[in-house]
């Protein structure tokens, strides 16, 4: 039982007013400025989600070619930046060095401490948004000038190229993974988003905020869940193992990666989509699935059956991570850079909560502890 007046993880605790996104957990409901998830996932683009976070509003057809220009002729990073990203060693994970590259974008932008001005914020949030794939494409590809002599329509186009040209060129496959850019665009006070608003309360810089904020979500029990869950799905290795690997899992009290959620007690609405909407379009339309992807599919399948048997008292569901992960795989994406992609779409939100943070009335995070240690107590010396 839980002392009173204690809130471990802050459960259930309202920590700031925010009217980007909202979740009605037992709907299985997940709106951005009101607008239900999946009819932006089916009907909206990366770039009007954008504004519609940033802005509050859906944009204009103008609007939305500007900022889709404007996002475009941000994307490149500075040679001093890009050389460095290309000189970490490869063995850092992809979300380490993201969180170390945005750090450095503060170089050029020397008025950052400065956040008062809500137009200055905004023009931050967008070049943010822009630079986010190319540091990536830019270790990925271990080339600053990756994308030279290519042009793109679309940021959906782009952000694809940077993790496989030749889907890039395949506008089905640009619409799956824009689809999936959208669903993780933004998720209420998750601890991602919790990170940005604590540090930006002090009024650190939009690239400090979304540094702590990738950093938060590489973790296993966040984001880092998607590259976990192939990894999980691989050493199943056969859907006749899924019961026995279920059985241990939970015998031992450890984690089913992909299962599970804090604010829904149904199927994440997201995951539902994935499943309905984008799995259905790689494993029935097309005939030539490779067997060991196919394999995969089949265990994460009896493995989805599974659980919500096991767990059908408890209300756990799969949660985006289950999904998306076969998701990227079937798109040949290397699963250390699964999680750089959930952050992709996570950055529109982050950098939406951020410039949202410093238009309220500010107040600094400051949560308190129960003191849990030694009674005062001195050091007791002996005379020499
Ligand atoms: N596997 C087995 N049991 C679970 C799981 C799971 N994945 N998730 C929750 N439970 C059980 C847990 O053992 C506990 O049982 P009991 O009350 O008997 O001790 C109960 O459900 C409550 O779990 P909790 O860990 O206290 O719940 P939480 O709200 O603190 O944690 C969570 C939520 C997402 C961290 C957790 O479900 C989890 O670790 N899931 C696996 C990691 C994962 O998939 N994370 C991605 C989350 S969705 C994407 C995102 O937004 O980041």
């Amino acid at each position: 039982l839980l002392e009173k007046g204690y809130f471990p993880g802050l459960e259930g605790v309202p920590v700031a007013k925010s009217s980007i996104s909202n979740i009605d957990g037992d709907k299985g409901l997940l709106t951005f400025r009101g607008y239900p998830v999946q009819e932006l996932a089916k009907h909206g683009s990366y770039e009007e989600i954008c504004f519609l976070l940033l802005k509050g509003d859906l944009p204009l057809l103008e609007e939305r070619i500007e900022l889709t220009e404007d996002l475009l002729d941000h994307k490149e990073l500075d040679d001093s930046i890009a050389e460095t990203i290309v000189s970490m060693d490869d063995d850092l994970h992809p979300m380490h060095m993201l969180s170390s590259s945005i750090l450095q974008l503060q170089s050029a932008d020397a008025g950052c401490f400065n956040v008062e001005n809500y137009q200055h914020n905004l023009n931050r949030a967008v070049q943010l948004i822009a630079k986010f794939p190319t540091i990536l494409g830019t270790y990925r590809k271990q080339d600053p000038n990756f994308a030279e002599g290519e042009t793109f329509d679309s940021l959906a186009r782009y952000i694809l190229y940077c993790f496989n040209e030749e889907l890039a060129k395949q506008e089905k496959w640009i619409n799956i993974f824009e689809q999936l850019l959208i669903l993780h665009v933004d998720h209420t006070m998750n601890n991602s988003t919790f990170s940005v608003r604590a540090v930006g309360s002090s009024k650190a810089s939009i690239y400090a905020s979304i540094a702590t904020a990738v950093n938060s979500l590489s973790g296993p029990l966040h984001g880092g869940a998607n590259e976990r869950v192939i990894k999980m799905l691989e050493e199943i290795g056969d859907p006749e193992n899924v019961e026995a690997y279920l059985e241990e899992k939970i015998n031992n009290k450890e984690k089913i990666m992909g299962i599970g959620h804090r604010v829904y007690q149904t199927y994440d609405p997201r995951a539902l989509y994935l499943k309905e909407n984008i799995i259905p379009r790689i494993f029935n339309e097309q005939s030539d699935v490779d067997p060991e992807l196919d394999n995969l599919y089949q265990i994460a399948k009896k493995l989805e059956k599974t659980a919500l048997d096991k767990f059908a008292d408890k209300d756990i569901y799969p949660n985006v991570d289950f999904w998306s992960g076969l998701v990227m795989r079937a798109m040949d994406i290397e699963p250390k850079y699964f999680t750089t992609i959930f952050a992709l779409g996570r950055v529109i939100g982050w950098t939406s909560h951020w410039v949202e943070n410093m238009e309220v009335k500010n107040k600094i995070y400051r949560p308190k502890q129960l003191y849990d240690g030694f009674n005062t107590r001195h050091i007791i010396r002996e005379e020499k």
